[in-house]
This record gives structure tokens, C-alpha cells and sequence, in this order.
């Protein structure tokens, strides 16, 4: 399929892809994977106050964890203490590493490199050395520098009592093993919270998003060929999926879709209307080897029989069915939102069409009335388990259930299931399953007895388009559509509650819903109110897009772009400082390409894009992102095609070898990245490799 060249443009693409990516890091996280919160007062124990990781309770058992330890020495004592304490950190589960490694002690700043540092305070560099000096002779009951060691090949065994002397031979030995961010980018706690280097005023916003057309169809989705090749699958709301070709970037071409031979034709079994139809398509991470895919679509169990699941209005979310009064005359729960998985066969260089008999219902769920299901689903790029978003089922606004808040109700959630295990069916009905898959072991019920199994986030309204961040997972970015005042995009983090229906936004909606969540309420990161955009329906509707990861636009470079589906405007998030999961957004213009392939304008002349309705958005294997509108298919490409400015793009490549780095435990995002460019690296050569 793709020859020589296109192999080489793709290294060169990669390559040019480093440089850009600007952070990789997590956003503040918790080691139990959950949002920190906010807390006005200070904990009794621990250092900590303001962004947290440690409730009083949490803060107790630290203290009494360090009393059972019996530390002797007060300069070992006061390190020991602020070493536990750093599970109090907002970015302990960098510190902790538990998405690759979990430890028992954080990573210890072991910076060697002291010139150059933006830190003034040298003692704080090494603090790996300062811990081996001041505890190497201190008795420790129940360390846990000695449970850091437990299982390492040729670890000593160790009594309870342990001085660091006992368990490492020097202080090199020691900080080989628990030092670290000299030069490996990570995060390293030197003895206090970490900090952000705010460098003051956020970068300013783009001067704007230069678009070409490339196809006339009206599409749903939009997902990149898991092969890494330049095709997509493109989904409309029908019941429609094709495979399609996309036209590398500058070549005059357009997209390649035959639309009278699609992948797979659903629309018998799909039932479509205003916000029904098909919602969702995923692609399993090794489609190429078991070529499974799933469809997340709505149907009618009037007209198909197959299309019969248990209602989401029932005794366990204190709901009557026989008392629901459905829009338009259907039945209680006569339409269905269902996630089907399919087959075909991934190994075929061109894939042959898809199998269109189902292979299995993974998912079956009655809908109470008719809007508010929202459908996507997506696997997450670290676990590997499919997220599906739901709505809170409508009924003229408000979730007049309070589903969205209610623990034992799927709608208004996030959900997250393991479709790489299969629960048998006796299992699943045993379980209170709502359909044949299996609940990924670390889901929030584990923290919270009250939540449905399936749950990973709550209090949504309708999440219409999520996206993780390709060069940060924990990055999971949702838009959710708001009621009569505000639009909202949210970072979802496990168990995370995100308030509707007792706000909107930042707004408080209902104020009789009473707030049953663990933790407190996240609100959302970014969004805009109604009044920031006129529309001919008197309405707004958020559409979510994606983190700006592709080399096209330097100037978008890690923003998130969002859109309004009735006003066609588009937004452009920013976050600063990097990291710090705190953003500013602004509407930024948009036009079109001088040389757009196909028309993109009204008129001959105009400049101005005839977007009609943006549904949303999409993002090929070069991370390229897309538009999908009324009015067809839209990429974002270099400013320069609209005379955009963009002082990024007319600078000189940066050079290879990059400058000396800071050290310091302050987060170096340079640095940060280089992990996670390592994977990236590693990931993108083996597919290049496989598809040249
Ligand atoms: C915490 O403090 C902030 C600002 O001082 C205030 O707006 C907020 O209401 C306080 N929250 C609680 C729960 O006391
Ligand atoms: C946190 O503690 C520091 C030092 O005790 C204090 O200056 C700061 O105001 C506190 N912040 C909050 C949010 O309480
Ligand atoms: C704590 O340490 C002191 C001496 O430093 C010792 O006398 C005492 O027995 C220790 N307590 C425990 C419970 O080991
Ligand atoms: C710890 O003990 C070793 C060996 O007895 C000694 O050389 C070293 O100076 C001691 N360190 C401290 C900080 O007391
Ligand atoms: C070591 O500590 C653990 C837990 O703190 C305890 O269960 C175990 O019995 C202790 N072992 C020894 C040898 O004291
Ligand atoms: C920490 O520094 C020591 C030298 O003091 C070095 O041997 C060790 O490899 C470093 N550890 C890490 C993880 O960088
Ligand atoms: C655009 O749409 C027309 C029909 O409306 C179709 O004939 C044409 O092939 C489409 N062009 C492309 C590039 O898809
Ligand atoms: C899939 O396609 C490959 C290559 O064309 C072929 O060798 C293989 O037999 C096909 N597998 C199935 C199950 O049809
Ligand atoms: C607020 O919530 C209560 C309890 O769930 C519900 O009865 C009421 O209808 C809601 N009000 C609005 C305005 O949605
Ligand atoms: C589970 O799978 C069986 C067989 O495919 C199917 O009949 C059933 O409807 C599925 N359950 C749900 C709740 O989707
Ligand atoms: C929810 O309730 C808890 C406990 O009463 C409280 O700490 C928290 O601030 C509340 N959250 C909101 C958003 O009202
Ligand atoms: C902090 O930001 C400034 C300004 O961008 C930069 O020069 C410095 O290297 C940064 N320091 C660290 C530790 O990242």
C-alpha cells in the first residue's frame, strides 16, 4: 500500500512529533488514581493544605503509621515524616509512580546536575543524600525503605527494625534505587509539595485555525485505522460505517469513501431520529490481530426483537416504569442503547467488509424517554477497557429522576468495562450485570460499596464527545452539554463527580439534589456560558474535540480544541502552567484554506467556512484533527494556507540535542516528556515498521 517515501515522511513526521510534544506528564492526580480535592483548612500532621491528596482521617493514619516507626533521631524523624507526608502531595501518583511502577517511598530528588537551576535552594536538590545521611545509622520499626526493597532480586531479608545501612551499602546504592529526575523525567519530591513553574501569563491564544474540506459526507465518528495507516473509519448517525483513505496533508487530494460500499451497514437494526442513531464506534487495540470492533447504536424493540434489555427506570434507582410518561408515544423504554461487537478480518492488508452478523451484545440498556444517551465509547489507551458515556435520559431537562447522581443508576455516568473478559451469563445476572462483559478490578466501587460496578464517573448530563490526550492519558477530556446557562468540558478522573444536577457547570442547578459523592464535586476545567454565542435555536450544545497533537499547527500545539454544535464557533483551551490541569479558553477564529481541495465557502471569495452544524470532531494516526460537520469533513491544517501567524512555524526546527536541563523538583515538562516519549518512540517505530 504505501511506498518508500511515505515511509520516510512518516519518520521524518515522527521525529519532527518529539519536539513538539511540549508535556506528557499527569495532571494533579492521587496514588488511589482519584482527583485530589480542595481543602480550606490545614491537616493536623502532614505540611499539606490548599490542593490535597489526604483527608483528617487519611492525615491520622500517616501519624500513626510514622509513631509506630520510633524514630529516634530528630533530623531522620522530620525527613521520614515529610517523605510519608508526600502521599498528601496533589501529585502523588507521579511521585508514587503508579501507573508504571508503584513504591512504597516517592522518587527522591537525586539531581547530580546543580548548574543551570531555576532552584536556589541547593540542599533541596539532593535530597536522596541528605535522607542517607540523616537516617543511614536510625533504627526504623517497620520501614518502609524496607518494603521498597521487598521482592528485588537479591534483596536482603529484612527484620521490621532496619537502619538504611542494614538494607543498602552506600549512599549511591541507596539513591540508585529511590533517587531519581536527574535525568529520567519524573517528578521528585525534595522535601516539599511539589510546584509548577508558572512562568505568569499564559501563552496567548492562536491567531487562529486554518481548515480545508476534504469530503461532503455528514459523519458521526471518525477513527483512525488501528494499523497506523492513513485510513479512518467514519460512521454516520444511520447506522452507516466506511473505511476511508485520507489525503496526506499539502497533496490537493480528497478523502476516499466509497459511500455505496460501507464496512458495515446497521441501519435495520438502528433506530434513528433526533438523537438517536448510531453513536459510537471502537476499534479493540489489537483489531489487527482479533479484528473485533463494537458500535454503540440505539434501537427499537417494537420493530426488533433482539433489542430487549432491562429499563434504566426501575425499583433499584426508585423508578416506576408504568408511571413514565415517554415523549412522542413510545412505551416505557421502548428504544434501547446497546454496544454490539463485531468482526473483520484485521490481519487482510485491505480488510476485506465486515462480518455484519453480530458477534455478541456486550451491552443492553431501556431508555426512559428520548434524548440524553449520549453513546460514545472509546478504549482507554492505558487499560485497555472500554468507557461509555451516558446521559441522564432526558425528560424535559433537569434528570427529574436525579439519575445522574444516583449511585445505582448507569445514566448521567461514565462507564468502564473489561471486554477482554467475559463474565458467563449466569455470572452477569448473579453479578447484577447489564450485559456480557466483565468489571475491570479497579473500578471506583472498590473505594465507594454504594456505586454500580460499572461506574468510572458520575453526574454528567449528556457527554457529547470525549477524547484522552494522546501524549497524556490521564488526560480524559469530556464535554458535557449544559441545561440553560453553561457548557462545560471536564477532566474525568476515577470516581470523579461532576455535579450535575446539583450545578451546571459551576452554577448550582438543583439545590434539592442532595450530594451523595465520596469526594467532592469537580467542576469543569473550561467551557462558556450561553450568552457567549448566538445561535438561531436560542440554544447552545457543547461538542467535545481533542488535544492538539499533530505537527501541522505549532501554534495549537497541546490546546484542546472544542466547538458549539448550533453556533459553529470553535474554541481553543489553554493550560497553564502546564500540568497544573488549569486552563483558559478562548473563541478563536477560523477560515479556510486558500487551497482547499473541495469549496469550503459560502461564496466564491469568502473566507468563512459553511460549517453548518459541528457534530464533532476526529483525529487520524498522524494525530491530525478534523471537523465533522452538516456540511462535510474538515481538516486543520498550517496556518500559513489562511496567513494565519504563527511566529512557531516560521522559526528554524529546534535543534536535535536539546540544552543542558534545570533540575530541581520543580515540574521540568522537558524532562517530564522524555518517558512517555520513549513508549511514544517505541510504539510509533513498531508501527511504522509494520505498515511500510
Ligand atoms: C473554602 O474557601 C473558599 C475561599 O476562601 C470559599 O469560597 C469556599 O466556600 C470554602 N469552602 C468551604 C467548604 O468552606
Ligand atoms: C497553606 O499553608 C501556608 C503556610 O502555612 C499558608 O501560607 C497558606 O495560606 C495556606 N493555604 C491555604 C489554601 O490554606
Ligand atoms: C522506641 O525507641 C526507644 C529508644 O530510642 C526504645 O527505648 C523503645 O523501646 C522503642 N519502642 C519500641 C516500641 O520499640
Ligand atoms: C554511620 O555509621 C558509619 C559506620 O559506623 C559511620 O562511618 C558514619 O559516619 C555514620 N554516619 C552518621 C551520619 O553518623
Ligand atoms: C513486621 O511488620 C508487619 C506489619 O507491620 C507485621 O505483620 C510482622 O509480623 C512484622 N514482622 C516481624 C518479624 O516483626
Ligand atoms: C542517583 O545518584 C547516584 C550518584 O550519587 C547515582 O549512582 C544513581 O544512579 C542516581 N540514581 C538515579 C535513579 O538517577
Ligand atoms: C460530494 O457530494 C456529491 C453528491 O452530493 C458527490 O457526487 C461527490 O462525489 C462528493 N465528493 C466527494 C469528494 O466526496
Ligand atoms: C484474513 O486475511 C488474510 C490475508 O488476506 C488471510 O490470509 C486470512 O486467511 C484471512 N482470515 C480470515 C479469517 O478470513
Ligand atoms: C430537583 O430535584 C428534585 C429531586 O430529585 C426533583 O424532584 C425536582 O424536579 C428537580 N427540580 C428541577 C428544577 O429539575
Ligand atoms: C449477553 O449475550 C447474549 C448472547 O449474545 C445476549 O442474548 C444477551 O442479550 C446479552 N446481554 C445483554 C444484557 O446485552
Ligand atoms: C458535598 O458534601 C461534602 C460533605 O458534606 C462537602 O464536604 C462538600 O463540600 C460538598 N460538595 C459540594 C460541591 O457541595
Ligand atoms: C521555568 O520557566 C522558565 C521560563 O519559561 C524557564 O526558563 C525555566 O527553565 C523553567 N524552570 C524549570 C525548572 O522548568
Amino acid at each position: 500500500m504505501m511506498g518508500g517515501n511515505h515511509f520516510v515522511i512518516r519518520i521524518i513526521q515522527f521525529f519532527i512529533l518529539l519536539q513538539f510534544l511540549d508535556s506528557c506528564l499527569a495532571l494533579p492526580l492521587c496514588t488511589d488514581s482519584r482527583a485530589p480535592f480542595s481543602s480550606n483548612s490545614s491537616l493536623q500532621f502532614c505540611p499539606y493544605n490548599g490542593t490535597v491528596c489526604c483527608n483528617a482521617y487519611d492525615d491520622l493514619l500517616l501519624k500513626k503509621q510514622f509513631v509506630s516507626m520510633n524514630i529516634s533521631h530528630p533530623a531522620c524523624a522530620s525527613l521520614v515524616k515529610s517523605i510519608l507526608c508526600s502521599r498528601c502531595d496533589q501529585f502523588s501518583a507521579e511521585l508514587f509512580q503508579i501507573d508504571t511502577a508503584p513504591r512504597q517511598v516517592p522518587v527522591l530528588c537525586n539531581s547530580t546536575v546543580s548548574s543551570n537551576s531555576t532552584q536556589t535552594n541547593q540542599a533541596s536538590l539532593d535530597f536522596c543524600s541528605k535522607a542517607w545521611t540523616a537516617c543511614q545509622n536510625v533504627s526504623i520499626l517497620n520501614s518502609p525503605f524496607a518494603v521498597s526493597l521487598q521482592g528485588r532480586a537479591g534483596a536482603p531479608t529484612v527484620s521490621n527494625s532496619s537502619k538504611l545501612a542494614d538494607l543498602w551499602q552506600s549512599q549511591a546504592d541507596f539513591c540508585s534505587t529511590l533517587g531519581g529526575a536527574s535525568d529520567d523525567g519524573l517528578p521528585c519530591f525534595d522535601g516539599t509539595p511539589v510546584t509548577l513553574n508558572d512562568t505568569g501569563a499564559p501563552p496567548a491564544p492562536p491567531s487562529g485555525l486554518c481548515l480545508e474540506k476534504i469530503g461532503n459526507g455528514t459523519y458521526l465518528n471518525m477513527v483512525g485505522h488501528p494499523d497506523g495507516s492513513n485510513r479512518a473509519f467514519f460512521s454516520n448517525q444511520q447506522g452507516k460505517i466506511w473505511l476511508g483513505t485520507i489525503p496526506s496533508q499539502g497533496s490537493g487530494g480528497v478523502m476516499e469513501l466509497d459511500e455505496a460500499t460501507p464496512f458495515l451497514d446497521l441501519t435495520d437494526e438502528v433506530h434513528f431520529d433526533a438523537e438517536f442513531g448510531l453513536l459510537g464506534i471502537a476499534f479493540h487495540p489489537k483489531f489487527t490481530e482479533n479484528g473485533r470492533f463494537f458500535a454503540s447504536f440505539n434501537c427499537d424493540k417494537a420493530k426488533w426483537p433482539e433489542c430487549a434489555g432491562r429499563c434504566a427506570c426501575n425499583s433499584d434507582v426508585k423508578c416506576d416504569p408504568s408511571k413514565l410518561t415517554p415523549e412522542n408515544g413510545a412505551s416505557p423504554c421502548q428504544f434501547q442503547s446497546v454496544i454490539a461487537e463485531f468482526t473483520a478480518n484485521g490481519t487482510a492488508s485491505q480488510p476485506s467488509l465486515a462480518n455484519p452478523s453480530e458477534v455478541r451484545r456486550i451491552f443492553t440498556m431501556g431508555l426512559p424517554f428520548t434524548s440524553h444517551h449520549a453513546g460514545q465509547i472509546l478504549f482507554g489507551p492505558q487499560d485497555g477497557h472500554l468507557y461509555f458515556m451516558m446521559g441522564d435520559g432526558g425528560g424535559a431537562g433537569g434528570d427529574p429522576y436525579n439519575f445522574a447522581q444516583n449511585k445505582k443508576s448507569l445514566l448521567g455516568k461514565i462507564m468502564r468495562f473489561d471486554v477482554d473478559t467475559i463474565t458467563s451469563a449466569t455470572e452477569a445476572s448473579r453479578l447484577g450485570l447489564w450485559g456480557n462483559y466483565s468489571i475491570p478490578k479497579d473500578n471506583p466501587y472498590t473505594q465507594d460499596k454504594e456505586l454500580q460496578k460499572e461506574i468510572w464517573a458520575l453526574g454528567l448530563r449528556n457527554p457529547w464527545r470525549c477524547s484522552f490526550d494522546t501524549a497524556r492519558p490521564s488526560y480524559f477530556a469530556c464535554a458535557d452539554v449544559g441545561q440553560d446557562h453553561y457548557e462545560e468540558v471536564n477532566l474525568i478522573t476515577k470516581g470523579g463527580n461532576y455535579g450535575w444536577s446539583a450545578y451546571e457547570g459551576q452554577y448550582k442547578f438543583n439545590t434539592s439534589v442532595a450530594n451523595t459523592s465520596l469526594g467532592s464535586t469537580i467542576f469543569p476545567v473550561m467551557g462558556y456560558n450561553h450568552s457567549d454565542v448566538n445561535t438561531n435555536e436560542g440554544s447552545a450544545s457543547i461538542t467535545g474535540g481533542y488535544f492538539y497533537r499533530a505537527t501541522t499547527d505549532p501554534c495549537m500545539q497541546g490546546r484542546y480544541l472544542f466547538g458549539d454544535l448550533y453556533a459553529g464557533a470553535i474554541w481553543a483551551g489553554t493550560e497553564s502552567p502546564v500540568n497544573s490541569g488549569k486552563f483558559t479558553s478562548s473563541k478563536i477564529a477560523f477560515s479556510c484554506a486558500t487551497d482547499s481541495p473541495m469549496r469550503c465557502t459560502e461564496t466564491p471569495g469568502s473566507s468563512v467556512p459553511a460549517l453548518g452544524y459541528i457534530f464533532s470532531f476526529g483525529q487520524d494516526n498522524d494525530r491530525d484533527v478534523y471537523l465533522l460537520t452538516q456540511s462535510g469533513v474538515y481538516r486543520a491544517v498550517s496556518p500559513s494556507r489562511c496567513n494565519y501567524a504563527c511566529a512557531k512555524a516560521a522559526a528554524s526546527p529546534p535543534p536535535a540535542a536539546s540544552s543542558p536541563r534545570p533540575s530541581g523538583a520543580a515540574y521540568d515538562v522537558e524532562r517530564a516528556c522524555l518517558h512517555v516519549k520513549k513508549e511514544l518512540r517505541w510504539n510509533v517505530m513498531w508501527k511504522v515498521a509494520r505498515i511500510a
